[in-house]
């Protein structure tokens, strides 16, 4: 049988569909179910962009760069709300003590939880793969 050249091109359109289609599905499978309570933190993100939190601090790395990134703030101090509570209502050097209401403050925490599990900021802590992948690494 002689190899026509469509063959090869259906072959190589067929291997090109089923590796995008093993990109699309992979992330799908490692996804972990998360207890969040999406009302709060989707009102906790209203609150972050009342107070113009982005201004200073950054989200997965992008925004103002006077404060530091709190994409992973939830974890950094454990999931201790009272200390997240004291840092925003404390003011400390030019970041401004926000007098927020208990409600607020809440609904903030809830959306720092979420961000803080949705992915990790520091470049570091991913490792490329042999399969292209770029995968985070397994939180500690
Ligand atoms: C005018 C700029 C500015 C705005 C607006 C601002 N911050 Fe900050 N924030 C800072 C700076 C600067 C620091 C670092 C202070 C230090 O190093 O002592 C900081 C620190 C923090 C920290 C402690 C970070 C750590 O791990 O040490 C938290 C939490 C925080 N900000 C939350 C918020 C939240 C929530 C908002 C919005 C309600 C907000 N900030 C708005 C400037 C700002």
């Amino acid at each position: 049988m002689k190899i026509k050249v469509r063959h090869i091109f259906s072959l190589l359109c067929l291997a090109f569909l089923m590796f995008s289609l093993s990109i699309y599905v992979y992330p799908l499978k490692k996804l972990k179910a998360q207890e969040f309570n999406k009302v709060s933190a989707v009102e906790g993100r209203l609150v972050w962009q009342k107070y113009n939190c982005q201004c200073c601090h950054q989200l997965y790395g992008l925004g103002g760069y006077l404060g530091p990134d709190l994409t992973n703030e939830y974890s950094k101090f454990q999931g201790n709300e009272d200390i997240l509570k004291a840092l925003f209502k404390g003011g400390m050097k030019q970041m401004p003590a926000f007098n927020l209401s208990k409600t607020e403050e809440n609904f903030l925490i809830e959306f720092l939880k979420q961000t803080d599990a949705s992915g990790n900021a520091n470049p570091r802590n991913y490792s490329i793969h042999k399969n292209g992948m770029i995968e985070q690494n397994e939180r500690k």
